[in-house]
């Protein structure tokens, strides 16, 4: 079967960068782009952060499409605390070699879509992917699928109602859900089945390769933070699950949704309702709903030794 012609729409993000590195390593993915949004950090941080993942996996072929600075909604908020101030954990990088294309992120979708059948998966806030419906409603006939991670169907990660991509910028979220094209979304309660844990950084060290030391090295603050959070140190693989999506469609079990996101409010502004109700189990819309965490980790670790050791 052909590879899916994918683009990676991320703000990394070191759960950005574990799913990003696992896309790379995947033959039933032709990463064509990795376009870049304000989220986690600012967007020049996520751009410089989407260079230096394509360096480090030696994949100058993969293109880097700067996007939107500012969510549709204005200004919010990041999560730095979750990233660290660079995005990826506060290491030392040096300058990367993969560069960043002229074209903005909004125009290389579009264009990228109008060759062949392209599927996106948005790992951050969805102001990019809002601006290229409102710029280019057409694109939706040249889209096979979008696969996000956001939202959630419980309790949010921000606040009690709002999960961090769709806080970022609620009235992106809402175009994107209202775009007619299949959608499928991994919202908080899929993405929190799916952990890695101290054994698996200790794979990652034994790898001896420079991929396995950079992502154990950019984990180990994210567990940190973690443990302060909630009291243990697994590490949520969020972005991942979007991902692993792409690569086995019938990895995840999902339900068909409709999905809408609270705009107004005070305290439930980002919110998602994701109704579940019988009416909509034909929908094109669907949500994660379970993963199996031992399959899930299992492949992760397999790509991730594909790539070379340093003995
Ligand atoms: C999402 O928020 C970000 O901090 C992560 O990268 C992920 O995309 C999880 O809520
Ligand atoms: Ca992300």
């Amino acid at each position: 079967m052909a590879a899916t012609r994918l683009i990676i729409d991320t703000d990394p993000g070191v759960d950005d960068a574990v799913a990003i590195v696992l896309a790379l390593a995947s033959p039933e993915l032709e990463v064509l782009a990795l376009t870049t949004v304000v989220g986690n950090v600012d967007v020049e941080k996520t751009t410089l952060n989407a260079r230096r993942l394509l360096t480090l996996t030696g994949r100058e072929d993969v293109l880097v499409g700067r996007g939107c600075a500012t969510p549709i909604g204005g200004a919010s908020g990041t999560a730095a605390e979750v990233h660290g101030q660079d995005g990826l954990g506060d290491l030392s990088w040096s300058e990367p070699t993969v560069g960043e294309a002229s074209e903005d992120a909004v125009e290389m979708i579009y264009r990228l879509a109008k060759e062949a059948p392209l599927t996106l998966a948005a790992i951050g806030p969805l102001t990019n992917l809002a601006t290229l419906l409102q710029r280019h409603p057409d694109v939706v006939e040249h889209i096979e699928r979008v696969v996000i991670m956001g939202g959630a169907s419980f309790e949010g990660n921000v606040t009690a109602a709002a999960e961090f991509n769709i806080w970022v910028d609620p009235e992106a979220a809402a175009i994107v859900f209202a775009g007619n094209w299949k959608l499928d979304i991994m919202p908080l309660d899929l993405t929190h089945q799916a952990f890695l844990n101290d054994d698996d950084l200790s794979y990652l060290r034994n790898l001896k390769s420079e991929v396995g030391d950079r992502l154990a090295a950019m984990l180990e603050p994210y567990a940190k933070f973690h443990e302060e959070w909630v009291g243990n140190r697994d590490l949520i693989m969020h972005d991942a699950m979007a991902i692993y999506e792409v690569i086995n469609p019938s990895a995840i079990k999902k339900s068909g949704v409709k999905a809408e996101v609270e705009t107004g409010g005070v305290l439930s502004r980002g919110a998602t309702w994701l109704s579940r109700s019988f009416h909509h189990a034909e929908s094109s819309t669907r949500v994660g709903v379970e993963v199996d965490n031992e399959n899930f980790v299992k492949l992760l670790r397999e790509r991730l030794a594909t790539y070379p050791s340093r003995v």
